[in-house]
């Protein structure tokens, strides 16, 4: 037993190695911790346990009989973050160039399995050169079965996928299907294709950080949700994330430990909306003094910035928070940020996490290349998303609730639960200036002072539309509050919510305006 036991210590010890010493050197020159540095740092102290260490690739082909690695380039198994369970991945640049064989897959797709059947996330540490080469279609079969068990698990279980070094070619779509996606500045990169073939093709000159960066991802094309400055960073903000959403689709989301009183009101509420209603001022601000002990966790904070999304506890409950942004584009809607509100509305709605809507819109951007860009259909995302969304739904107008996006952003009609204005909200089809020129045209223009006209025209509007009673006078705002209650009325509502049972009619999908 003694001998036996020996060599399992070696061969566990040989497991552990990589691709050597020399490799796992150059991955630190690089500014990169190994596979398993990185579970080290992402999961609870000693938690960690491993699946499939002493598995090999099968090939012969161009050598690769005569190197035959324990693990195959990829870590596997599950451990604990704050003591609750998840399953992870964590690929080896070491061993192959972190590439994906036939072996390799079948331990993803193991533990996405595990996953799945266990109601615990996934979370993919991914640092790979694609596809192995040597294994030609094989390998490409092995992607094919973790894209099929990304999509079954969405929604089912919570995917998040870190980019720590490439992620190119097909491999990239494995992370788009996941939930969240985090990326590192100067050390991950994502393209379907890379700068030499972009250079070939349509002759243009750019760098992997133009083209795939963290930035780029982070704020241009928005594949990726947060742009971490370090790994170590990184490893902790998917730690920070897992504070407010839940193990699965049937699990309620983890309560937050924090002690902010519940009945705290907050006197500054009542001077952060400027007087002039054209002014902006800071949506966070707001947000920041009716959550939990000011802690908003942002997601996509440099996409879309017209709209904030992001996770907060509420007297204690894990809620997801959409609002306008007054602070840029005067929080307009446009393409980037239905779609960026709308996938978040969706994450929310299948974990369980009710959505607290704080609203100040002047509506969807005009333009050309928003109406040719197709504002028609993203804008639809949004709404579709917001209309089937069947958790608690709460929403705080704060200032404007102008037009179609009145209706979007959460309103009764649509199965919003608990609907609040500021005595500031302006709830109407347009604002005044636009809704006179339009109604008042020829009296405007046949007046001896048409500025004048104009005036009084904008100031009866105001003072008959530019407010919430006409809205709450029908009941599509359940009442007018004093901004410094709303931290207590939002914590109450969700008190009684927490009961709520909702289903949409039976059906295999939606037809979501793709
Ligand atoms: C087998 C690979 C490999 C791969 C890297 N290696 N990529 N082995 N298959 N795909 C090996 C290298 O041979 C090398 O081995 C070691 O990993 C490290 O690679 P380097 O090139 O030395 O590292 P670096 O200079 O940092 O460059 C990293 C890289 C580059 C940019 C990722 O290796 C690269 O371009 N690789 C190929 C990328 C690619 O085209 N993959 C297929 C994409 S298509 P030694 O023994 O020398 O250390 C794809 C399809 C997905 O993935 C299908 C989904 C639909």
């Amino acid at each position: 037993m003694r001998e036996k036991l020996e060599l399992l210590e070696r061969r566990r010890a040989e497991s552990e190695l990589g691709g050597g010493e020399a490799r796992v050197k150059a991955q630190h020159d690089k500014g990169k911790l190994s596979a398993r540095e990185r579970l080290d740092a992402l999961l609870d102290d000693g938690s960690f346990v491993e699946l499939d260490r002493f598995v090999t690739h099968r090939s012969t082909d161009f050598g690769l009989d005569e190197t035959r690695p324990y693990g195959d380039g990829v870590v596997t198994g599950h451990g604990r973050i704050d003591g609750r369970i998840v399953y992870v991945f964590s690929q080896d640049f070491t061993v192959f160039g972190g590439s994906l064989s036939e072996a390799h897959a079948g331990k993803i797709c193991k533990v996405m399995d595990l996953a799945v059947q266990n109601g615990a996330p996934v979370i993919g540490l991914n640092d790979s050169g694609g596809a192995r080469i040597q294994e030609g279609v094989v390998s490409l079969g092995g992607y094919a079965d973790i894209f099929l068990r990304n999509t079954l698990a969405s929604g089912v279980v919570p995917q998040i996928s870190a980019i720590l070094g490439p992620c190119a070619g097909g491999a990239v779509y494995s992370p788009a299907i996941t939930d969240f996606v985090y990326m590192v500045r100067g050390t991950s990169y994502m393209f379907v294709t890379g700068p030499n073939v972009v250079k070939t093709v349509t002759h243009e000159d750019v760098t992997m950080e133009a083209l795939g960066g963290a930035d780029a991802h982070g704020g241009t094309s928005g594949v990726s949700h947060f742009t971490m400055a370090s790994e170590l960073e990184c490893l902790e903000g998917i730690r920070q994330l897992l504070r407010f959403i839940p193990g699965n689709n049937v699990d309620a989301p983890p309560r937050g430990a924090g002690t902010d009183p519940r009945d705290r009101r907050d006197e500054a509420l009542l001077d952060l909306i400027p007087d002039s209603s054209s002014k902006p001022y800071d949506m966070r601000d707001v947000l920041r003094r009716v959550v939990d002990d000011g802690e908003f966790l942002e997601v996509h904070k440099d996409f879309a910035q017209n709209i904030l999304c992001g996770f907060a506890h509420l007297g204690g409950y894990a809620v997801g928070i959409v609002a306008n942004q007054p602070a840029v584009l005067a929080g307009v809607l446009d393409i980037d940020a239905s779609v960026k509100a709308a996938r978040f509305i969706r994450f929310c709605d299948a974990f369980n996490i009710p959505l607290v809507t704080f609203e100040d819109v002047p509506g969807f951007l005009p333009g050309t290349a928003q109406e040719h860009g197709g504002i028609i259909r993203h804008g639809a995302k949004l709404l579709y998303a917001y209309c089937e969304a069947t958790v608690p739904k709460l929403t705080i107008i704060t200032r404007k609730a102008y037009g179609g996006a009145y209706d979007v952003m959460s309103s009764k009609h649509i199965r919003g639960d608990v609907n609040l204005a500021w005595p500031t909200a302006e709830i109407a089809v347009m604002g005044p200036k636009g809704a006179v020129e339009i109604l008042f045209k020829k009296e405007i223009t046949d007046a001896r002072d048409p500025q004048k006209a104009m005036d009084a025209r904008v100031a009866e509007y105001t003072e008959k539309f530019a407010n919430p009673y006409v809205a709450a006078g029908r009941g599509y705002v359940d009442d007018i509050i004093d901004p410094r209650d709303t931290r207590p009325l939002l914590i109450d509502a969700l008190d009684t919510l927490q009961g709520k049972r909702m289903r949409n009619p039976p059906k295999k999908h939606g037809c979501i305006p793709l």
